[in-house]
Order: C-alpha cells, then sequence, then structure tokens
C-alpha cells in the first residue's frame, strides 16, 4: 500500500518537473530582461515627462475630488508618481526575494540532488530581478527628483512614506512566538535541510545586511526594505519574524511554502501590470509614443510570467511530492499566508489605485505631495484636501473596491487548490472582510484625527 502512495507521489511530481523545465527554457530563450536593461540605460525623465505612463486611473488620487480639479500637468505628474510608487513596492519586494529564492534554492538542493535544475532556475530569475531593481530604482530616482524635489528624495530614504509602516503588535505576534517556541521543542531532533546561506549567517543582523545590500541603490549604506515580504525580515523589531526565512530555509515543505507567498505577490503585480501592457499594446497598434516606463512594465510582465509560472508549481503542486508535513510545518505554513494577508492585503486605499493596505499610512507621503511643487499648497490647504480625500466617500474607494474584489477572486482560486490551509487562508477571509468602504473610512477618519492633533500641537 506505502509503495502504492510512493509510486502515485513520485508520478505526480515527474509531470511537474517537466512543466517547471519548459517554463525554465522559454525563459532562458526569452530576452525581455536584455530589452529592460536597454531602456533602463536610455532613461531619461525629461524625454518621458509629458506622456501618461499608463492609464489615467492609474494615478494617484484618481477617484478623488482634488483630482477632479487637478491641472492636465498635475494629471500626469500624479500618474507618473503611482507607477514610480508601484515599482518601490516591487523593486523592495524583489530585493527580499534575491534572497528568499537563494535560500529556499539551497534548502531543495540540499535535500535532494534532483531538483538542481529547480535551483538553476531560481538563480536565473535572482540574476532577473537584479536588473528588474535597477531599473526600477533609476526611473524612481529621476521622477522623484524632477517632480518632488530633492529634498522629498533625502526624507523617503529614512521613512516609508510611500509604502507600509512598521506593524503593531497583534495576536498573530503571539502565535508566531508560541509557533517560535513550539517549533524549537518539536523539532530539535527533526532533520533539516539547512540552506547553507542560512549556516553563513551568524544572527539576524546579519539576515538583514545580506538582503539589504542587494539593493543597487547604495550598497555601502543599505536601507532597509519595505517590499511584500517585508514582515519576515524584522527590520523593525524583532526575534519572532526571523523564524519565517529560518524555516523556508531549512525545511523543503516550507520551501515549497514560500511559493505560495511569492505565488500572492505575483498575482499583486500583475493585477496592475496587465493594465499598463494593455496600454502599451494600445499604444503599439496606434503607433503612438511609448514611454520608456510602459515599455519597461509591458516586459517585466512578460519576464515576471515565468516567475508566477514557478510559484504556481512549486506552491499548488510540488510540496505534494515531498514527505508529508508535520503539525508544526503546518502551522508555519498558515501562519505564513495569514501574515500576508495581515501585512499586504488588510486594507483597501481610497487614494491610491491598486493598493490594499490602510490609507493612515499613506497620509505621510500625501501631505508630502500636495506642499511638493506639483501643488504647492500651504500646510492648512494640503489638511483641507487631505481630510476630502480620506474621510469622506468618493469615487477612488469604488474603483479601488472593482479592482480589489478582482484580485481576492484570484487569490481565492489559488488558494482553494492547496489542501493544507486553513479556511481563513483558503478563503483570504482577512482580504475579503477588508473589501469594505465603511471600514476603510472608519480607519481613515480616526486616523486623520490623530494625524491633525500632532500637526496642531
Ligand atoms: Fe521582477
Ligand atoms: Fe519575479
Amino acid at each position: 500500500m506505502k509503495t502504492i502512495v510512493k509510486d502515485s507521489l513520485t508520478s505526480k511530481v515527474n509531470r511537474i518537473l517537466p512543466f517547471l523545465e519548459k517554463n525554465y527554457d522559454n525563459n532562458l530563450e526569452s530576452d525581455y530582461t536584455e530589452k529592460i536593461e536597454e531602456l533602463d540605460k536610455n532613461f531619461n525623465y525629461k524625454s518621458n515627462s509629458n506622456h501618461y505612463w499608463s492609464e489615467p486611473e492609474q494615478s494617484v488620487l484618481y477617484g478623488t475630488p482634488l483630482y477632479e480639479q487637478a491641472s492636465p500637468s498635475q494629471k500626469i505628474a500624479l500618474n507618473h508618481l503611482h507607477w514610480v510608487g508601484f515599482y518601490k513596492v516591487v523593486a523592495d519586494s524583489e530585493t527580499e526575494l534575491t534572497f528568499y529564492n537563494t535560500i529556499t534554492a539551497d534548502c531543495l538542493l540540499a535535500a535532494n540532488k534532483d531538483y538542481a535544475f529547480i535551483a538553476d532556475m531560481l538563480n536565473h530569475e535572482t540574476y532577473q530581478e537584479r536588473k528588474h531593481i535597477h531599473s526600477f530604482a533609476k526611473i524612481n530616482y529621476q521622477t522623484i527628483k524632477a517632480l518632488l524635489g530633492t529634498k522629498a528624495l533625502i526624507n523617503s530614504a529614512s521613512d516609508n512614506s510611500t509604502s507600509f509602516e512598521p506593524k503593531s503588535f497583534h495576536v498573530i505576534d503571539y502565535l508566531l512566538n508560541t509557533a517560535n517556541f513550539i517549533g524549537k521543542i518539536l523539532l530539535r531532533d527533526k532533520e533539516q535541510n539547512y540552506s547553507q546561506k542560512l549556516i553563513e549567517l551568524q544572527d539576524l543582523q546579519d539576515l538583514n545586511k545580506s538582503i539589504a545590500s542587494s539593493t543597487p541603490v547604495n550598497p555601502t549604506s543599505p536601507t532597509p526594505t519595505s517590499g511584500f515580504f517585508n514582515g519576515y525580515l524584522g527590520n523593525t523589531d524583532t526575534s519572532v519574524r526571523k523564524f519565517f526565512p529560518l524555516s523556508w530555509g531549512s525545511y523543503p515543505f516550507l520551501a515549497a511554502n514560500f511559493y505560495v507567498v511569492r505565488y500572492m505577490a505575483n498575482l499583486v503585480v500583475k493585477n496592475n501590470e496587465f493594465e499598463i501592457h494593455k496600454y502599451c499594446r494600445k499604444l503599439q497598434k496606434a503607433k503612438d509614443f511609448i514611454p520608456a516606463p510602459t515599455a519597461i512594465s509591458h516586459y517585466h510582465f512578460l519576464d515576471e510570467a515565468f516567475h508566477t509560472t514557478t510559484s504556481l508549481y512549486l506552491a499548488r503542486d510540488f510540496y505534494k511530492s515531498l514527505p508529508k508535513p508535520s503539525n508544526f510545518e503546518k502551522l508555519m505554513a498558515n501562519l505564513a499566508v495569514l501574515q500576508t494577508q495581515r501585512e499586504n492585503l488588510n486594507g483597501l486605499s481610497g487614494m491610491i489605485p491598486n493598493r490594499f493596505v490602510s490609507d493612515s499610512n499613506a497620509i505621510s507621503f500625501i501631505m508630502k505631495l500636495l506642499q511638493s511643487p506639483v501643488f504647492d499648497m500651504s500646510q492648512k490647504e494640503a489638511i483641507h484636501w487631505l481630510e476630502k480625500c480620506l474621510c469622506y466617500e468618493h469615487e477612488g474607494f469604488h474603483n479601488n473596491l472593482k479592482v480589489h474584489n478582482h484580485l481576492l477572486a484570484n487569490m481565492q482560486r489559488f488558494a482553494e487548490d492547496i489542501d493544507y490551509l486553513w479556511s481563513v487562508n483558503r478563503e483570504m477571509r482577512l482580504m475579503a472582510s477588508a473589501g469594505s468602504i465603511k471600514k476603510a473610512l472608519n480607519n481613515n477618519i480616526k486616523a486623520f484625527k490623530k494625524f491633525s492633533s500632532t500637526i496642531e500641537k
């Protein structure tokens, strides 16, 4: 009986590996990364500054009362800032990935030499991410400098105003603490397949340095990243979150589980990027000028299609060929997905389309934008408009709710095939419950009150 089960698992993985190999071959034959490199090399903001880089719907403040009043040049600036803000998070996430791809590849290779080509493939994807990150960082730098000024650039290195704030203590932190403790007890004797990279790192400090130093922006002075996987890096706290990289790099089942989280990130990127890809095709068809950032999004969309396929096979199918997970491994895998929902998909923005965290942590960015040369408002005017956009229902919320629901349906379709997930993860319940304009407004009103009281003091 045991042999039959084993054979059926082996045949399952045998069916998956050729798909992965084909995907890898297709990626190797493509030249999208080279095209991105070329566009990156020749990028100059001025030559792209008078054109939309995506549809107007993909603009900061789209659907708000302020957007209605904005001038044509302000609308173009808001469109560019949406591109830049979105790819700031993508670049941060991909910087984090250069580390996670490596430790999970090491872990799988240590478990079985037959997975060597998977490690090669992940290595190649990491190489491509470095090229992507470089192009996003270059465009980000020139655009922010041109639109918001050098001051905004200096400030943006030390705050997370276009991204996520450090997270507060939550019941999940308690669970993570517990899981850490349980893990140490239960698995003390269990054979692990430690990633060589993890063995080389002495502590969390080294872990963060190792990830941050891969950023091409300023390798001598690494700044913390704020990407999709940020919660697992422990930038601001924490001894508990380091357990995610440790377990993803140590247990083959959990290495495969990492690709559930990576696939979720792939879906978030695709949700926005597919629209830019369509916009690029529209310009191509009409033989119109194609701004370099639009073309980079188009080629990045095509490059990422290979990575998305890799994530899908590793996340949804590959784990079935591995030995059955222990209860601890299942617990950690579920906490990782729950944490991903909580960190990245637990809100609804009314001011920044395709953003699914609370607007409360975009307040400082919006204030900076309103007082920048783009709008040139006084502090009083800026607060007045901030309140109008943040605390009152408008089209921005309704538009983003539609985008949210589309992404949610894709997340649920994916998660329902993964049998070890708890229902809160399989149904993406945290994300689903955040899809409420009423909830978003209530949170925003609280955040605005808190913010304006600190200003008045
Ligand atoms: Fe990428
Ligand atoms: Fe990727």
